[in-house]
């Protein structure tokens, strides 16, 4: 590292629980938002973004909840530029330690004309205003100015200096639609720090989205430029194509240290278990060559590059599996297993369980290794993320047998708990899923439309548990939906009904207008 260590200091912001939980599919209810939150700040996020207060009575309880709970991180809810928005943001935050308003008002004359229908004198007006009002609630408030890589310069500058004089301590330029390139993005963080005379009053943020599959380079340049806070999300989960990934932007800066002289205060070795429980939690498989957190991220399958890794781990490797939180273990799971070796398996995964958690994993592992000879790391995530899944699911799968084959129409017999009741059906279809989900319902009536159904295997052999996920749709709002099994039709029945659990807390979300962020 070089240069005032201070100065070096990159902010880590994550809203993988606000602009993440905007992912079509995405949802979260209180519960697993507050297992977010512990991850994060045990991981040493400086500003988590909580939610978004005034979208829905289940985000304000999701970032008043957070905000009792967590101690060390800063604790954000997004507002827009309205004084309702922002009173319900302090509200909910008013518990936190330590506190930020994030509020936003677009600024790039498209989003002027046809998002706001504002002239921008309005818009410039807004800001001032919006940012006052946040100030003389909280200490510490961020301005945004959606849409600020499409913005005019001349007005981006004029609105970055009022938001800084009316009291932003720190001022995010976002590329909302993922349309920038680093050097351009570079450019225009560095225009504004030679023509905003009182820019060194505040941080300069950068929210990159990842339409061309930039947003963590262009959050680099950024850096290089003189930003100092990235907002990221876990898995780069967010809006469309996602925003830049936590994970990336961490090792980048951790690896590339001779390139990059930037320093974070986030342990990497958390890393994993993030991405594990934002997984689980959304229902998002993580893609196998994801960089730092795929599955096959840290994998050597060609014999020239196993036996260089042989030789020396440098030869293909840029940065030690440990330094993200993988262990590489040597304990071989089977039916014989004890509790004692599969809480250390679990630790060495990264899962940092409760005991009721573990004991409900043990259980299953123990049934789960009554079905399979070899029970893999990768069985094993599977059912420690399907049990986070479902741990707090209104409804829950009790269980399943399903009659199928070429001798009859398939018949699915079901029971499943309703808030806390048992109920049971039976019902036919076309094959053995389609009779399950009729099953399901007849159980738990809705209307929402099936838009995908997935299954995948999580490792070889006919015995492999399947994975499935499922996609309902509902009045425009997308759930995702994820089971594992080795019986595919129990996976398929968990998938469903973890998605009509999801579609609950959407439910409750009325959208808010303008919320395109
Ligand atoms: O993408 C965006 O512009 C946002 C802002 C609210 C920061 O998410
Ligand atoms: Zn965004």
């Amino acid at each position: 590292m070089t240069g005032n260590a201070d100065q070096n200091r990159i902010i880590i912001f994550d809203t993988t629980m606000r602009d993440g939980e905007q992912s079509p599919g995405a949802s979260m209810n209180l519960e697993e938002k507050l297992q977010i939150a512990d991850t994060l700040e045990r991981m040493g996020v400086d500003v988590i973004e909580a939610g978004f207060a005034i979208a829905s009575n289940g985000d304000f309880q999701a970032v008043n909840e957070i905000a009792k709970r967590v101690k060390t991180s800063r604790v954000c809810s997004l507002a827009r530029a309205h004084r309702a928005d922002i009173d319900r943001a302090a509200e909910a935050l008013r518990p936190a330690a330590v506190k930020r308003i994030h509020t936003f008002l677009s600024t790039s004359p498209l989003h002027m004309k046809y998002k706001l229908q504002m002239e921008p004198e309005a818009v410039h007006q807004a800001v001032i205003d919006s940012v006052s009002y946040a100030r003389n609630l909280v200490d510490d408030v961020e301005w945004s100015p959606e849409d600020g890589s499409r913005t005019e310069h001349d007005f981006l500058c004029r609105c970055v200096e009022s938001a800084i004089k009316a009291g932003a301590g720190t001022v995010n330029i976002p590329d909302t639609v993922g349309y920038t390139v680093p050097e351009e993005f570079a450019e225009l963080i560095r225009m504004l720090f030679n023509r905003v005379p009182n820019i060194d009053r505040a941080t300069i943020s950068v929210h990159c989205h990842n339409d061309l599959g930039l947003a963590v380079a262009n959050s680099l340049a950024a850096i290089g430029a003189g930003a100092r806070q990235v907002e990221c999300t876990i898995n780069g989960i967010g809006e469309r194509a996602g925003n830049a990934a936590l994970e990336e932007i961490v090792m980048a800066l951790k690896t590339r240290g001779d390139r990059l002289p930037y320093w974070c205060g986030v342990d990497s070795t958390q890393i994993m278990k993030a991405s594990r429980l934002v997984s689980a939690v959304t229902g998002f498989q993580v893609q196998n060559n994801k960089a730092i957190v795929g599955a096959n991220a840290f994998a050597h399958e060609a014999g020239i590059h196993q036996d260089g890794m042989l030789k020396h781990a440098g030869t293909y490797e840029i940065m030690s599996p440990e330094s993200v939180g993988l262990v590489k273990s040597t304990l071989v799971m089977g039916k014989h297993s004890g509790r004692h070796a599969f809480r250390q398996k679990l630790r060495d995964l990264g899962y940092d369980l409760g005991d009721n958690a573990v004991e409900d994993a043990f259980r299953r592992f123990k049934d789960l290794a009554d079905k399979k000879k070899d029970v893999f790391d990768e069985d094993i995530i599977a059912l420690v993320d399907d049990n986070v899944a479902r741990a707090h699911d209104r409804v829950k799968l009790v269980s399943l047998g399903v009659v199928c084959g070429t001798k009859g129409p398939p018949q699915a017999d079901l029971e499943l708990e309703i808030d806390g009741s048992v109920h049971a059906t039976k019902a036919t279809g076309d094959g053995p899923v389609d009779a399950t989900f009729n099953a399901i319902k007849a159980l738990v009536p809705h209307a929402a439309r099936l838009l995908l159904y997935q299954v995948h295997a999580v490792t070889e052999g006919t015995d492999a548990q399947a994975e499935v996920t499922v996609r309902l749709e509902e009045n425009g709002r997308s759930v995702n939906g994820w089971g594992a099994d080795t019986d595919t039709l129990v996976a398929s029945a968990r998938a469903y009904v973890n998605a009509l659990n999801g579609l609950f807390v959407k439910r409750e979300k009325a959208a808010p207008q303008a919320l395109s962020a």
